[in-house]
């Protein structure tokens, strides 16, 4: 088994952990809950619980991994031995497998779309929908981009936690960044687009219903790679001087500035498109942008090329930080629970992602209409259990076991670092209060409505 190793610097730490919250759930997913639940209103919700229930679980987390510098499953084992605990350790394993199944499906289609943008295909489609519904609907097309990707990735972790994860996101974080700022400069140059930025600055109150703020938070959580064993695990990997609320700080900040930007690219090119409509659903990246694009292409070919190239780049570099982060918590679980040799553990990891990707890959084609599980295709049904049940489980169980199991001095040490920072007691004291009543019963709250059971 190889020697555990540390991020090497500070800049590393928020990086790769920014890396890991920006994703798909940033250009993909936010955009399209936005568009659904009416502009302002839901991002107003949305950053009160990035606020509120989000930043706490991220320290949380934080504070778990760095002080037993274990994999999550182990972790939990040594805080809290032969107890019911241990099981979040092994869920937080689960689930970023789990996970990691059908994230690989939508990179696999990013690059698709990037290869397309490359070659100029994307202009020459006229009918964005059917070409996406036959692309995802065929078999092996899609299978092969999954399985690429997933390559990158395992040729990512199989290098390690220093030249693996923290070199990629240095590299690929920054360029992210940048190719952001770019497409909201494009996208604000659009005619029209002032109706776009209309609908995501005025918040229009009477739009908040119940669902709205139960999908705010669930897209929250996703977006901040909140219990599912991602954040624990890097943190495992944070050197002890890192200071854990600045970083959660600054990774939260990074995710929602990142997050507010897509809407701002997305949003003002939509509206400045007639016949397009902001509720466009989860088809907004993949139909309705294509169609924006085309329409680009229209007067300054050239441009419209590079800024779509652009936008499929910052996708892709999107999924694959993100990725990258789910695949390490069930290697570092097989690689050292089982002290196995990275390469190995590596390996089964992929290899498992790969065989149970292919039925969700092929969810929206050949097996559409097998649903085995509670009626939902393969894809559905992971997506489903992992965002919607062991997402909030986690979060639940975890705010618990801070704030009411874990020793108070090892969370004052881990916040204080050993009690060479300065954390104002008013500060400790609303973490915990956060932890103990305010995130079980929020949460615990709008899993049981979700749930159906109230
Ligand atoms: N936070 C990532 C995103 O926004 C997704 C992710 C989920 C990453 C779970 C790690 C763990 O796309």
């Amino acid at each position: 088994m190889e020697k555990r190793k540390n991020f090497s610097s500070k800049l590393g730490i928020v990086l790769a952990s920014a890396g890991s919250a920006v994703g798909l759930g940033n250009v993909w997913r936010f955009p399209t809950e936005v568009g659904e639940g009416g502009g302002a209103a839901f991002i107003l919700v949305y950053v009160l619980c990035v606020v509120l229930l989000g930043l706490p679980l991220m320290v949380s987390e934080f504070i778990i991994g760095r002080y037993t510098h274990k994999n999550t499953a182990d972790a939990y084992r040594q805080l809290a031995p032969r107890s019911g605990w241990i099981a979040q350790g092994y869920l937080g394993v689960f689930t970023s497998w789990f996970i990691l199944c059908y994230y690989s499906v939508v990179a696999g289609w990013t690059m698709k779309y990037l290869v397309e943008a490359i070659v100029g295909g994307l202009s020459e489609i006229s009918d964005s929908s059917a070409y996406f519904a036959a692309f995802s609907g065929s078999t092996w097309e899609p299978l092969v981009y999954m399985t690429v990707v997933m390559l990158l990735c395992h040729l990512v972790i199989i290098r390690g936690v220093q030249s693996g994860i923290e070199r990629s996101s240095k590299l690929m974080m920054p360029l992210l960044l940048l190719i952001i700022a770019m497409l909201v400069v494009f996208s604000f140059s659009m005619p029209g687009s002032s109706a776009g930025l209309t609908f995501l600055l005025k918040p229009d109150l009477s739009k908040l219903t119940s669902s709205v703020i139960l999908s705010a938070m669930g897209q929250a959580f996703f977006s901040l790679s909140i219990a599912m064993g991602c954040l624990c695990t890097y943190a495992s990997y944070f050197t002890d001087d890192a200071r854990l609320v600045k970083t959660a700080g600054s990774v939260a900040a990074i995710d929602t500035t990142v997050a507010i930007m897509s809407g701002f690219i997305m949003f003002p090119a939509v509206f400045s498109v007639e016949a397009v409509t902001p509720d466009a659903g989860p088809g907004l990246v993949f139909i309705t942008l294509p169609h924006v694009f085309s329409i680009a292409f229209g007067n300054v070919p050239l441009l419209g090329w590079f800024f779509s190239v652009m936008f499929y780049l910052l996708l892709l570099l999107a999924a694959l930080t993100s990725m990258v982060s789910i695949h390490e918590p069930p290697t570092a679980f097989l690689l050292e629970h089982f002290k196995l040799s990275r390469p190995v553990a590596t390996t089964i990891v992929t290899v498992v992602c790969l065989c149970v990707g292919v039925l969700c890959c092929l969810s929206f084609g050949p097996l559409a209409d097998c649903r085995p599980l509670f009626g939902l295709t393969f894809f559905d049904f992971f997506d489903f259990v992992s965002a919607k049940i062991f997402l909030p489980l986690g979060g639940i169980i975890i705010s618990l076991f801070v704030g009411w199991r874990l020793d108070r001095d090892i969370v004052v040490s881990q916040l204080t670092n050993n009690g060479s920072l300065h954390i104002p007691a008013w500060f400790i004291a609303a973490f915990i209060f956060l932890l103990r009543w305010l995130i079980p019963l929020a949460v615990g709250g709008i899993f049981i409505r979700e749930l159906g059971l109230i």
